[in-house]
């Protein structure tokens, strides 16, 4: 496991940024994910614009029971702050297709469809209070794939602020699997902010449970963990 402490986020979104716009320039499949921790990142992407945008990419999670076009789907967000300002081929993105009969289906097809590409190369990760990744909320196993899930009622709180009220928040989605999450070569997971630090503490020292979901990944090869001092804060000193 790589892990890359900064001393702000603003120097995290560069440095992250800056390799994330090189994974973009070659052949390979890279998962984006959504949330606040994102947005820096996003708009530092965009000032370290890949030449030439070579990667298909792909989304981590979406949530169901909006309509195609709600500005407040993970697709709208992600096309909104990368894919349309950095000219993204649209050939190169995929997208779960909620069109299909039923959302299992577009679970099923989506997980089809990123096997058939290879698998994914690299999937940026955000954590949620609770530990979760995506919406793999606590109980998903290490074994579970692309599928619709409830959301939990405190990750419904967290997102309220996007939304009118609670209400409007929706209470299922689809995500990617852990077992999908940790078949990809690597995992790129970000944490910013004193709020995090808690979460941050368990998923690096704490017990590996499924209470815990982001734990299940914490021995995967191909981990690398980026921290602002903030989110840090609670780690032991190493050494
Ligand atoms: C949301 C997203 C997750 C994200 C997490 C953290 O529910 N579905 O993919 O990682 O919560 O969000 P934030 O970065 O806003 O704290």
């Amino acid at each position: 496991m790589e892990l890359k402490i900064y001393e702000d986020a603003a120097l995290l979104a560069s440095d992250v940024a800056r390799r994330l716009s090189k994974k973009l320039e070659s052949p390979l499949n890279v998962g984006f994910a959504t949330g606040r921790t994102m947005d820096p990142l996003y708009a530092s992407l965009l000032k370290k614009r890949p030449q030439m945008p070579l990667a298909r990419v792909w989304m981590l999670d979406e949530y169901l029971g909006l309509s195609a076009g709600d500005a407040r789907t993970y697709a709208h967000y992600l096309r909104e702050r990368v894919f349309t300002p950095l000219d993204y081929p649209e050939a190169k993105i995929n997208l779960p297709r909620l069109s299909l009969s039923n959302p299992q289906e577009a679970a099923d097809d989506y997980e089809d469809r990123l096997r058939a590409a290879g698998g994914l190369d690299v999937q940026l990760l955000g954590i949620g209070h609770n530990g979760h990744l995506g919406l793999n909320e606590p109980g998903s196993s290490i074994d579970s794939r692309t599928r619709v899930v409830t959301i939990a009622e405190s990750t419904r709180v967290a997102n309220q602020g996007f939304f009118d009220s609670l209400n409007e928040v929706p209470r299922e989605a689809l995500t990617l699997g852990l077992g999908t999450l940790n078949e990809a070569r690597e995992l790129w997971l970000l944490a910013t902010g004193r709020g995090k630090a808690e979460i941050i503490k368990r998923f690096l020292e704490g017990e590996v449970s499924e209470s815990v979901p982001a734990t299940l990944l914490r021995s995967h090869p191909g981990l690398h963990v980026f921290l602002d001092q903030e989110a840090a804060s609670l780690l032991k000193p190493v050494g």
